[in-house]
């Protein structure tokens, strides 16, 4: 068998993934074998279906894309949007639902009004520097985060954060809060520009299949 007679997915590892698996069973697409909790394996095949799914950290799952090593992605706009790679958007799958935001506490307020020269602290360097050079005509300092970036304006790293923000209790338990929004955020569809064409129907099918469970919600 050909490995090109399967479709490969790469999905991000998680709450993604579960909630990705969730949405394909519908449109009957499924891996009995990723259902195993325990498991630590990273590729899993349907062989009847003729599909391979593999799990991926999320920064990662559009360049598996891009290479055409996956045919399919699922993962959030921030990454998407972070990394550039090149891949066509399909679908917005409309869960992972957030907002990527400027946060800070309450005094660093001003200094944004005034466009002053701050320091942000960010797991998003390439968003937040486009925001602020882009969009705000600001001139800011970035610092690279990997994680825990609310620590920033705590520990006296930065004035402000550009992060995701979901329920808003990161922020809340922290003593900080949204000062500005830059856009909204969910889980999408992203597929490889050669797949598309030379997979098209099977992708295609897909897709039309996935947009039908996501009206009738
Ligand atoms: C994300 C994000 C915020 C938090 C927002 O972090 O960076 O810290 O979730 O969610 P909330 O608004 O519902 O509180 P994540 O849990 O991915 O971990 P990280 O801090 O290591 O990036």
């Amino acid at each position: 068998m050909n490995d090109k007679e399967y479709l490969t997915f790469a999905l991000t590892k998680g709450r993604l993934a579960n909630k990705t698996l969730e949405l394909l069973g519908k449109i009957g697409i499924s891996c009995e074998e990723m259902l195993d909790k325990d498991t630590r394996k990273l590729i899993f095949v349907n062989e009847e279906l003729k599909l391979k799914f593999f799990l991926s950290k999320g920064p990662d799952v559009p360049t598996y894309v891009e290479y055409g090593v996956a045919d399919i992605g699922v993962v959030g706009k921030d990454t998407i949007i972070e990394e550039g790679r090149r891949a066509y958007e399909v679908l917005d799958l409309g869960f992972g639902k957030c907002r990527m935001c400027v946060c800070g506490p309450e005094s660093a307020r001003e200094k944004l009004e005034h466009r002053e020269m701050i320091r942000v602290a960010s797991k998003y360097p390439v968003i937040a520097r486009d925001y602020f050079n882009n969009r705000k005509f600001q001139t800011v300092d970035i610092i690279k985060l990997n994680g825990s970036v609310e620590l920033g304006p705590i520990v006296g790293l930065s004035d402000v954060i550009v992060d995701i923000v979901e329920t808003g209790s990161t922020l809340r338990e922290n003593g900080l809060g949204v000062l500005e929004e830059i856009c909204p955020l969910s889980a999408r569809m992203i597929v490889n520009q050669v797949s598309m064409k030379m997979q098209n129907e099977r992708i295609q099918n897909i897709i039309d299949s996935l947009k039908k469970v996501l009206d009738e919600k």
